[in-house]
């Protein structure tokens, strides 16, 4: 009886164990990348170009109605000059919200260089420019990302305001 008893609890433990290796292992089943958007709208080499507006767009408000399509450089650190170009964010983002300055993003993480060279992620979601941390869906990716989800969170590293160059830090989470 007390065998018994002992050789339960020693099944359960085991059950408690393989759940808890299961959630370990789907934890380490996702890849966590994080790379820096460089949105350029100033200079000689623009990447990002505003390309449609509404004739109410307002450019003293939150530019509701305006698309912006993007070819951006990925770096591996922040600074663009002196960091490791890994790919482009390619696609556009639309103004639109008329609250507030919050765009829908629509883009292609394409990996050009690194462990992810030949891979793509396809990017979608609200992001609301002046919150601390923006959370985006990862929807699909192509290479070793196919069917691919997850989530991507993005950071401000400097708004642009006086450079005419944006930086944000996105970190990826991809269940591939
Ligand atoms: C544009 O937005 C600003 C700031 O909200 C407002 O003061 C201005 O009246 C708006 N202009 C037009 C044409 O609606
Ligand atoms: C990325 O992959 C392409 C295609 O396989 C290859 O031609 C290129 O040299 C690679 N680039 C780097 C930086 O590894």
């Amino acid at each position: 009886m007390a065998k018994a008893a002992a050789l339960q609890l020693l099944l359960l433990l085991c059950a408690a164990a393989v759940v808890w290796a299961a959630e370990d292992g789907g934890a380490a089943g996702i890849t966590k990348i994080k790379v820096y958007w460089h949105d350029i709208l100033a200079g000689p080499n623009p990447t990002a170009m505003r390309v449609a507006q509404a004739a109410s767009t307002n450019a003293s408000s939150t530019y509701f109605g305006a698309v912006v399509a993007i070819d951006d450089p990925l770096t591996s650190a922040p600074a663009l000059s002196s960091s490791e170009v890994v790919g482009r964010a390619q696609g556009t983002y639309t103004f639109a919200d008329q609250k507030v300055i919050g765009l829908l993003m629509n883009m292609n993480f394409v990996f050009t260089a690194g462990e992810h060279n030949g891979s793509s992620l396809a990017i979608m979601g609200r992001n609301e420019v002046m919150s601390a941390v923006r959370e985006m869906s990862i929807v699909g990716g192509s290479g070793k990302f196919r069917m691919a989800t997850g989530y991507a969170e993005a950071r401000t590293v400097d708004s642009g305001f006086k450079s005419g160059e944006t930086v944000v830090e996105y970190t990826l989470f991809v269940k591939a």
